[in-house]
């Protein structure tokens, strides 16, 4: 699939199920743009956006705090912790409020699956809502990120061998790149311990053991083992998760010359991957984090020009 530099115009970013292809690829394709350069879109009047973020977050919620600044927005500062949050004001109320003084658009990431729902469905609040990550549901700038950095590498995705692997069933990131990845065209693999594997996943690819597939393939994207979100369902030692699952330096060794490592970060270094790989030639996590800003600024144009054409 060839990549355009599209306009694409959003009215809410909450999950990639809602994104066509050609969205997709106009927002990956503008974030390459914006990589290389390309000018940002000029605002044309004071726009406010707040950033809401629930659950701890680095990488999601300061590349998104980049973008608006590199775009020229007007970043209003939010902490949960000093907000009327703590004397029990829901997000939905502090959603409602944030709208009624102005904010146009607001970033949200909570533990709630599917927490957006209700804030894209109301007809009284009118900011965008763009999604920093629901529970284990959807992650989806991450997913764009994710896309950019395959693409950057191999230049389509059709027949692209992906294996996603480690605790799938707490991944917003393994389930935003799932859906996406098949329609565009890659193979996809899982691997991980059983216990971190659903039915779910039985229709975007096949469940192998990660020996058995390491030498075909060309995207390794191992996920963090999301400790925050077991009820001490499948507990490993480090070491056991490692040899098992991880990438070992063995590993490394099998895959082809030109396949690429991914983690959406922040890792766990000696768990799901060897401490010495994180920054190994193979290895595109930093590159990651660095994309993370440009496909944020196209998603926040896209929202921007939604709002414009309202
Ligand atoms: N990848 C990711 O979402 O990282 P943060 O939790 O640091 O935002």
């Amino acid at each position: 699939m060839p990549v355009v530099d599209d306009k694409v115009v959003l009215r809410h970013l909450v999950s990639m199920e809602y994104l066509s292809e050609e969205e997709v690829v106009g927002l990956i394709s503008r974030g390459i743009s914006l990589k290389n350069g390309r000018a940002s879109q000029s605002l044309d009047k004071q726009t406010f956006i707040a950033n809401l973020f629930f659950e701890n977050s680095t990488r999601t919620h300061k590349s998104f705090e980049v973008a608006e600044k590199k775009l020229g927005l007007d970043v209003i500062d939010f902490h949960v912790e000093t907000s009327s949050v703590n004397k029990g004001e829901t997000l939905y109320d502090t959603v409602l409020t944030l709208d009624a003084l102005g904010v146009e658009i607001c970033v949200i990431r909570h533990s709630e699956v599917d927490y957006y729902k209700q804030l894209i469905e109301s007809s009284t609040i009118s900011a965008s809502i763009v999604n920093g990550g629901d529970g284990s549901g959807q992650h989806p700038s991450q997913s764009l990120l994710d896309l950019m950095t395959i693409y950057e590498e191999f230049g389509r995705f059709e027949g692209v061998k992906v294996c996603i692997a480690g605790d799938l069933t707490h991944s917003r990131v393994a389930k935003s790149n799932m859906q996406i990845l098949k329609r565009l065209g890659a193979q996809l693999y899982f691997s991980g311990p059983e216990q971190w594997y659903s039915k779910e996943f039985d229709s975007y690819g096949q469940h192998v053991a990660i020996d058995d597939v390491i030498e075909e393939l060309d995207v390794l994207m191992l996920l963090r083992v999301q400790h925050e979100r077991h009820d001490g369902n499948g507990t490993f030692s480090k070491e056991t998760y490692y040899r098992q699952f991880g990438l070992t330096k063995e590993r490394y060794e099998c895959l082809k010359s030109s396949a690429i490592i991914m983690h959406p970060a922040p890792v766990n270094r000696d768990v799901e991957i060897a401490d010495s790989l994180v920054e190994a030639d193979k290895s595109r996590i930093v590159k990651q984090m660095t994309n993370g800003v440009f496909v944020r600024m196209a998603i926040l144009e896209a929202i921007i020009a939604g709002r414009q054409e309202r």
